[in-house]
């Protein structure tokens, strides 16, 4: 029997609660949600013609460029004696393309001909066939935005771009870029439509970016910089992905962020999906999986223009637009603030190189913005040595959240469905900031879906402690990934949502607004006899909201205890993800709805289950 006092609210659920975590791996950003489909659409990249297949006369140039921050462009030179100039371009894996649709192409671009000279446009199959073409027409030495529309008849998901010289002469290019026109809203620079509404389905309470390990960098030279990602998109001065390589087995050395998914778009994601931003900054450490030499890190003394950038960061998200970042956001369209509440300091740091850097943090961000809740880190793994050294020294040092990262296996995340009962009440609040079930295969199945499931009725039972949670890594391209399991994969033209993400959006959207005690034998439901659960009421819909995990291969037959309810009936609506082949990576939520006799109410919990149950007050 559960024993399920639902008259009794023992603390609230933030609405924070159950968020996303964003960073650029598995081509998460440039290649997933940033719709921009040229790769490499500034030559920066560390060989400039990466991503590009030149053919003719094709040469990098960088004196006298468009853009003082990128200033790599491309000069193509044809003439009767060569068969032919140009380029194309690869995309991402190939670029998604979807007939009935259009596509703009903007370059900007010179001659060194006295007379204009026109460059044809074509989008090309997978087979080689050419399925679009269009014309533009380059005139005038100096540099000039020049733009055309593509409104292909095909569907393609590995399209190529390629751009050929139709008259003799000389032409310099540069920030070749091809977006959709639908962009989720449609929006210049926008972002891929399918891969934000499945965010928007999440319906999350906060989300972190940009990362993970790419804000540390793997040096720090190439650490994330905010402010390297705002202003006009030609000028964000490319920077190499921390994820180019994967603990060595898996090289991208074609991966770079080219910063048109920035701080101002991350903000304007967060209103879009409406979750609180959380952004990440770098502490003066680079990524310490790689680097133990203190080279790699910001001396003390060093400290303060990381220091500054935090600051600079909240007057930016939220300062008056007559102030001195305020304005950069106001003039890139947002004069309102974006109300940001989160910051926090450093990723999957540790020893005492963290702890003396975020010191000075926090003090200089208490002293200005008192209101703004930090959040400092309890290292890379969720218990041990470090750990234990982290955890005193975020409480001394007053940190609001302690960020708490576990990749483990699904016996860990059974056992520590208890995890939080113990945790110290008058500490800071808990951050589960990346978590996911690793299983042997490393795939999306059910059965880590499924442990997931089981561990977060521990965060929910204990949401006084737990304040935001956050699955990781949140999307992989089919193609070209480096992590798994991943929350969402998609290819060129779909998206996959995985059974994780249905625990996830079950989770945040039967959160309820306080949680009620649940118990069997007076002892929290957490394990024995497989079987999971929490209870929470809504608040404003005034429903019991009741979450069941059924780990094991035995269905049980339980009775809930509803106190507060009057003898009768009532109708249950219910939503289950159920299966008995643990390796469904394709298992969808089933709703449903049950007549239950009140208030002991009899009902039976299918083997390798997880059920959410509401039922109207
Ligand atoms: O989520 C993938 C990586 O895991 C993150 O970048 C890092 O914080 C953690 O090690």
């Amino acid at each position: 029997q559960f024993d399920i006092q639902t008259g009794q609210t023992l603390f609230p659920i933030r609405p924070t609660m159950y968020g996303i975590f964003f960073e650029d791996i598995n081509f998460g950003a440039d290649g997933g949600l940033y719709a921009e489909l040229v790769k490499n659409r500034s030559f920066e990249f560390q060989e400039p013609l990466m991503g590009w297949i030149p053919f003719g006369t094709v040469q990098i140039l960088e004196k006298d460029p468009c853009f003082e921050r990128n200033p790599h462009y491309v000069r193509l030179s044809y003439n009767q004696e060569i068969t032919q100039t140009g380029l194309e371009n690869e995309g991402f894996k190939g670029m998604g393309i979807k007939g009935g649709e259009s596509y703009f192409l903007s370059a900007y671009a010179r001659t060194q001909s006295a007379a204009p000279i026109r460059l044809r446009i074509e989008l090309i199959s997978e087979d080689n066939e050419i399925f679009e073409t269009k014309e533009m027409t380059i005139s005038g030495k100096d540099w000039k935005k020049y733009t055309v529309t593509l409104t292909p008849e095909d569907t393609e998901k590995r399209a190529h771009l390629r751009l050929t010289l139709k008259d003799a002469g000389t032409i310099d290019m540069d920030h070749i870029s091809l977006f959709p026109e639908n962009t989720y809203k449609k929006r210049a620079n926008g972002l891929r439509a399918d891969l934000v509404e499945a965010l928007k389905e999440l319906h999350p309470g906060i989300f972190r970016f940009p990362g993970g390990c790419i804000v540390e960098g793997t040096t720090r030279e190439t650490r994330y910089q905010w402010k390297n990602t705002i202003g006009p998109v030609e000028n964000r001065p490319t920077n190499i992905n921390r994820w180019f390589y994967t603990f060595s087995y898996r090289k991208f050395p074609d991966y770079y962020q080219s910063l048109g998914l920035g701080f101002y778009e991350y903000f304007l994601l967060s209103e879009d999906i409406g979750a609180e931003p959380l952004p990440v900054l770098n502490c003066g450490l680079s990524c310490q999986y790689e680097n133990d030499d203190m080279d790699e890190h910001a001396p003390l003394n060093e400290l303060q223009p990381y220091i500054q950038d935090a600051l600079d960061l909240i007057e930016f998200a939220n300062g008056p637009a007559t102030s001195k970042w305020g304005k950069i956001r106001a003039k890139m369209g947002h004069p309102e603030s974006f109300n940001l509440k989160y910051i926090a300091i450093g990723n999957e740091q540790w020893g005492s190189i963290y702890v003396e850097r975020l010191k000075p943090f926090v003090e200089a961000i208490r002293a200005k913005y008192p209101d703004i809740k930090i959040v400092g880190g309890a290292g890379p793994q969720a218990s041990g040595e470090e750990f234990d050294y982290l955890w005193p020294e975020m409480k001394k040092l007053k940190v609001d959240l302690v960020d708490e990262h576990y990749y483990r296996q699904p016996e860990w995340f059974l056992s520590n469905a208890k995890r939080y009962d113990s945790y110290d009440r008058n500490a800071p609040k808990v951050f589960a900031g990346e978590y996911a079930c690793h299983t042997d295969t490393q795939a999306n199945s059910f059965l880590a879906a499924l442990c997931e499931a089981a561990f977060m009725t521990g965060l929910e039972r204990n949401a006084d402690v737990v304040h935001l949670c956050t699955y990781a890594p949140l999307f992989a391209h089919v193609d070209a990934w480096q992590w798994r399991p991943d929350l969402i994969w998609f290819d060129n033209l779909s998206v996959f949502r995985t059974p994780n993400y249905y625990v996830q959006q079950m989770y945040s959207q039967n959160k309820g607004t306080d949680v009620v005690k649940l118990t069997r034998n007076n002892q929290p439901v957490a394990g024995e006899n497989d079987l999971y659960a929490t209870a929470a009421i809504d608040k404003q819909t005034n429903e019991l909201i009741i979450k069941v995990v059924n780990s094991g291969l035995y269905k049980r037959r339980i009775t809930w205890n509803l106190e507060g309810f009057a003898d009768g009936k009532r109708t249950a609506k219910v939503q289950t993800l159920q299966s008995l082949d643990l390796s469904d990576t394709q298992l969808t939520p089933v709703e449903s709805s049950i007549e239950l006799e009140v208030p002991k109410a009899k009902l039976t919990i299918q083997p390798c289950s997880f059920t959410v149950y509401r039922i109207q007050l």
